[in-house]
């Protein structure tokens, strides 16, 4: 290729760049798409983009592990993004291996051989690091002064765009958390392991709603939204929602308003995911032949969503361990929740239900094993191991 025709496809490449990453909100897809587009225009083999994990005092980045993606984390100042991190200057290195600043263990996880590597600090509006651009092994010869120009170009335009999904991102996450936490409330006076039983049947949630045919994000939007199917209970007195013993009818009467309750306080949202929520719980109680309450809707006049939720919900309820009963084993789960296919339940739900039982299952290890980490490390919180060893406060005379 000709030294004109080589510029006018780097240049054509640098507008697409422009184009696609300008459209991209979500974080995750946007430095999938930074990452190849850099590789093609650099010709590199390889294109990583670390972050910065402000808290944590490290970078990050993702690594495709064969088919799996795993999140890998370096200290600021190890190997050479961490170098470019620390000084904030670029690093062009012809032979990775007789670097002293390479690190070699990379390579080794991901069974990767690097040969020449061009890195680049990334930063954001106010000149703080945000990052480091890392392209490896140029399929001619070594990097270029050229390319390493080229590249903090692209740096200077991946940063504002990695800047604004950053922030949709935690926008969307205090959002969720927000969601999630108004939801253990409700249900905090109900039972002790609550917010077990929430994580649960919101993944099994996301995982039905696929599994139904639904796009990734609206299997999302359920997912988020299934924890607060039972908000309303937060209207139903202690006497009622706390008695050890069988409700009369009355008091079942009662406690079947829940439901509206909750669609009550969800209602007209401003928010797509609490009109959603609000759908949720006014239908997980109804069933599918029509038995159901509060309004004893039929079929497909229960909404979708309330259809996925309501297996979701029951499943975990039977299989899991809870403070009113003992736990179920995950046929016998399956087996009530199948022989109620058509009457209580959506039959094609159901179907979904046994046939990703799988991925449910898995989901439901991770879940639990997230929590009692979360809950060693709240511990750690409250009491840090290290308490003993602080110094012992100083009292200054006043
Ligand atoms: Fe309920
Ligand atoms: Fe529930």
């Amino acid at each position: 290729m000709g030294r004109r025709q080589e510029l006018e496809q780097r240049q054509s490449l640098l507008a697409r760049f422009g184009r696609m990453v300008a459209a991209e909100t979500s974080l995750d897809t946007l430095l999938g798409i930074i990452a190849e587009e850099v590789r093609n225009i650099l010709s590199a083999d390889r294109c990583s983009v670390f972050l910065v994990d402000f808290y944590k005092g490290e970078l990050w980045t993702k690594i495709a592990l064969g088919m799996e993606e795993k999140v890998l984390r370096i200290p600021i100042g190890q190997g050479i993004a961490g170098f470019v991190a620390r000084t904030g200057s670029a690093v062009n290195i012809r032979d990775a291996y007789k670097d002293t600043r390479f690190a070699q263990d990379l390579d080794r996880i991901t069974g990767y051989q690097t040969r020449t590597v061009l890195a680049v600090p990334l930063r954001g509006r106010d000149g703080k690091a945000l990052g480091v651009f890392e392209v490896l092994n140029k399929a001619k010869g070594s990097f270029t002064e050229e390319d390493e120009g080229l590249l903090r170009i692209l740096a200077t335009m991946a940063a504002t765009f990695i800047e604004n999904a950053t922030l949709y991102d935690d926008l969307r996450r205090s959002h969720l958390e927000t969601i999630y936490r108004m939801a253990l409330v409700a249900e905090y006076r109900d039972q002790e392991d609550t917010g077990r039983h929430l994580r649960r049947m919101s993944r099994f949630s996301g995982i039905l709603a696929q599994g139904m045919g639904l796009s990734f994000l609206e299997a999302e939007d359920i997912r988020y939204a299934a924890p607060l199917h039972d908000i309303g209970k937060v209207a139903i007195p202690d006497s009622i929602l706390r008695k050890p013993a069988k409700l009369t009818p009355e008091e079942f009467e009662e406690m079947k308003k829940h439901t509206v309750y909750g669609a009550k306080m969800l209602a007209n949202a401003e928010s797509r995911l609490l009109r959603l929520a609000s759908k949720i719980a006014v239908g997980h109680h109804e069933f599918w032949d029509g038995t159901g309450y509060p309004y004893a809707l039929k079929g497909e006049a229960i909404s979708l969503e309330a259809r996925i939720v309501t297996v979701a919900d029951v499943f975990d309820a039977l299989s899991s361990k809870r403070v009113y009963k003992g736990e179920w084993t995950v046929e016998d789960a399956v087996k009530y929740i199948s022989e109620r296919a058509g009457k209580q339940f959506d039959p094609k739900v159901v179907a979904v239900l046994v046939e990703k039982l799988p991925e449910i299952l898995e989901a439901r290890d991770e879940e639990n094993r997230r929590m009692v980490e979360d809950e060693a490390a709240s511990l750690q919180q409250h009491f840090p191991v290290s308490q003993a060893s602080a110094p012992p406060p100083t009292s200054k005379p006043s």
